[in-house]
């Protein structure tokens, strides 16, 4: 299977990065794993001119959001992974997927939304400072989790499941409880 990782954080080597890696990492043998640090992709804004609804792609002189487009479109799974910013998804993951909207989803003749990787599989990840309950009563690491998946939703992926690692300021670890939970996520994406 060919999964496509999308590590949404500025920080290589921080907590949404273990998460990610807990989740591929032990499906590497037997498997086809791309790494994308999306931070450090080239991508103008999207413009917001609506063009790629009929022309299907985006307009924009070519760059790295069509070229991860593209590998969007040939992986046969997501694994995404956002620090929670604002209560959202990290602005540079927002761009990629914004620049992206015609690889997740057309409309009809009547304007109603086509999802164009229908039957796909999909693992959300997401890390924030602020501890549980609390990350999820208010919309916060909920909030970057439920942005995704509204992509994710259009594009007719199956979020197989998701990640949080809370309270960062106090712990950036991830604990074994979690790492087996990430584990049986990569299984469960692979299994479908
Ligand atoms: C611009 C910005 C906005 C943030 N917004 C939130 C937030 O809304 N809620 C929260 O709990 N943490 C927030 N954080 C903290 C990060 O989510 C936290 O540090 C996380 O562990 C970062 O993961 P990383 O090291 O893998 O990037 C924010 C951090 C930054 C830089």
């Amino acid at each position: 299977m060919k999964i496509l990782v999308l590590n949404g954080s500025p920080r290589p080597n921080g907590t949404v990065a273990s998460l990610l890696k807990a989740v591929t990492e032990p499906l590497s043998t037997g498997h086809d794993i791309e790494w994308i640090d999306v931070c450090g992709l080239h991508m103008k804004f999207c413009t917001a001119c609506m063009a790629c609804r009929e022309k299907e792609t985006c307009i924009l002189p070519e760059d790295d959001a069509h070229r991860v487009g593209n590998k969007i479109r040939n992986a046969d799974a997501l694994v995404i992974g956002t620090p929670t910013h604002w209560g959202n998804m990290s602005s540079p993951l927002k761009l990629l997927l914004d620049r992206n909207v015609p690889v997740f989803m057309g409309e009809s003749p009547k304007g109603i939304p086509v999802p164009r990787q229908k039957g796909k599989g999909a693992v959300v990840v997401t890390a924030c400072t602020t501890p549980w309950p609390f990350n999820v009563l208010l919309p916060e690491s909920r909030g970057a989790l439920r942005a995704v998946g509204e992509v994710l939703h259009y594009g007719g992926y199956k979020v197989v499941g998701t990640l949080t690692k809370p309270g960062t300021k106090k712990s950036k670890a991830i604990s074994p409880s979690l790492a087996a939970k990430a584990r049986r996520l990569g299984e469960k994406l692979v299994r479908r």
